[in-house]
């Protein structure tokens, strides 16, 4: 007890002052370069072409990656064409669980590392690396190697058959947690994969590449590439491939749409979103106000079913407002290394000016602008915590995903309006009720068109639960049971 007194030094002007908690990055090791990882090896890339991957908190260089072209995707995928033909679809389903409970554990031991790499290459606090993204990765293998073998009964009275070789491409938010979603259900329904992580977070992937090595999967179930936007389309055009798993921008998901459109390929895309977290004035408002917090500011909004809106009810709007903000000015935004930082650094300075945009975008469009004061560090990229209230529906920062630290606030006077304001909007992955009354939540979670609901609460996953959208959300559900049958053939 006697560190907490010494860790914590009152700065009287302003505000409480935390000495720096950093998180040690001797334990890890980052080569200078990484090939690309095909048919169980890692291979210099065709082209010859590398690009760098930053650690956007520092703009230092971590690594260079591999950039893949055509010929290596059709590389990539005549490797898990093989794997599948020849062993993985053959394969005992007991055994193929067996591998993938191997990459669980090898994550698990591996955590910290994990952890780490996340936070440098992609700027998540190393809080949110440690505490979410590494544990519920390896959640998501444990929990897909025991369905394994239990296809059958996940499918009563069908004849569950894989599909073939996947083709996933991730996003930049959840990297290491959005590759187990792909390739932990996509193994344990006898699929092989190819995965491309995002162009400015690969190293989480690669360094699961060596774990799928030290695991000693048969070559070729698991191939990961490296590239930019060329890389995907590669992937998603090629004949190769039996299904497209996607997460990222709507934009990009009606790419994809449009290019697999009268084929036979299939598909499940996770797209973006702008949630409405709805506060009803019985509400246990403290931990509302919270939840706001944790459902906007966590990872630095860089999240597609972030509570990106807030529509409080009329009577306690000042309070929540008021209380918000007062929340806000203790955020620390700063080094993902530091264990006290809530808001780390936002990924890449392309989407820092996304964000500045929609900022200046917002005040144009007569919103009021509020953000929390601070500091931020001079190198990376920053942005504090910002709310915007005086809005309407027909307002873009309302209606538009942001992808950042950025809340918009509309108020509301009946539960009928809360549910129309909510719904208003092209999006429809996730929203969030704040209510003392179990019926109220009820009524409303069934009112409202998004995949996930959450109740006096927000951001919770869980791999036994699906998770997708409605709308322009997306399309297919990932996780839990819907999560097996997007990649088999049910007859
Ligand atoms: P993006 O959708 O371009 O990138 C996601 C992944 O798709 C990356 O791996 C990228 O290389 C790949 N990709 C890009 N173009 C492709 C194509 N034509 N075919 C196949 N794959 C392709 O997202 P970006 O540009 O990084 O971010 C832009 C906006 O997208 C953000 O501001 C945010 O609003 C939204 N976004 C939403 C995410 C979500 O989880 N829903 C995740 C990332 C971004
Ligand atoms: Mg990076």
């Amino acid at each position: 007890m006697s560190n907490v007194k010494h860790a914590i030094k009152l700065n009287y002007d302003t505000e409480w002052e935390y000495a720096p908690a950093p998180e040690s990055t001797d334990h890890i090791s980052l080569k200078d370069r990484y090939d690309l990882f095909i048919g169980g090896e890692f291979v210099a890339p065709k082209s010859g072409v590398y690009f760098d991957t930053i650690n956007p908190a520092n703009e230092k260089i971590l690594a260079s990656v591999a950039q893949a072209g055509a010929a290596d995707v059709d590389r990539a995928v005549k490797a898990a064409r093989g794997a599948y033909e020849n062993v993985w679809s053959k394969m005992k389903p007991a055994e193929r669980g067996k591998f993938i409970y191997r990459i669980a554990r090898i994550i698990q031991e591996r955590a910290r590392e994990f952890a780490v790499i996340e936070s440098m290459d992609g700027g998540k606090p190393i809080r949110e690396s440690r505490d979410v993204d590494v544990p519920l990765a390896a959640a998501h293998f444990f929990y897909y190697a025991g369905w394994a073998d239990k296809l059958d009964y996940a499918f009563p009275h069908k004849t569950p058959k894989p599909l073939g070789v996947a083709g996933q491409i991730i996003p930049w938010n959840f990297p290491l947690l959005m590759a187990a979603w792909k390739i932990a259900p996509a193994l344990a329904c006898g699929n092989t994969v190819v995965l491309k992580p995002a162009e400015t977070t690969p190293l989480t992937a690669m360094k699961l590449a060596e774990v799928i090595q030290a695991a000693d999967l048969p070559p070729g179930v698991v191939n990961i590439i490296t590239g930019d936007g060329s890389t995907g389309a590669s992937i998603v055009d090629h004949d190769g491939i039996d299904k497209i798993a996607f997460t990222g921008s709507t934009d990009v998901g009606k790419i994809i749409q449009r290019a697999v459109a009268g084929g036979d390929k299939k598909y499940t895309l996770e797209l973006g979103g702008k949630a409405a977290n709805i506060i009803f004035d019985d509400a246990p408002i403290d931990q509302a106000v919270e939840g706001v917090v944790n459902a906007i500011f966590f990872n630095q909004g860089h999240v597609c079913c972030a509570g990106s809106r807030l529509l409080v009810q009329e009577s306690v709007a000042e309070e929540v407002v008021t209380k918000l903000k007062e929340r806000m000015q203790t955020l620390i935004v700063g080094d993902p290394m530091d264990k006290n930082t809530d808001i780390g650094a936002i990924n890449s300075a392309a989407q820092l000016e996304r964000i500045n945009a929609y900022l200046e975008l917002g005040q144009k469009e007569g919103a009021a602008m509020y953000q929390a004061g601070g500091k931020t560090p001079k190198k990376g990229y920053w942005c504090r915590p910002t709310l915007f209230t005086d809005v309407s529906q027909s307002h873009r920062v309302v209606r538009e995903e942001i992808f950042g630290p950025v809340l918009a606030i509309q108020t509301f006077r009946t539960l009928d309006e809360a549910v129309t304001k909510a719904n208003n909007t092209q999006y429809g992955l996730s929203g969030g009720v704040w209510t003392d009354k179990g019926a109220k939540i009820f009524k409303v979670g069934q009112k409202i068109r998004a995949g996930v609901i959450w109740a006096n609460t927000f951001n919770k996953f869980d791999p036994t639960s699906p998770f997708g959208g409605y709308k322009e959300s997306g399309v297919g559900r990932e996780g839990g049971l819907h999560g097996l049958s997007a990649y088999l053939n049910l007859h």
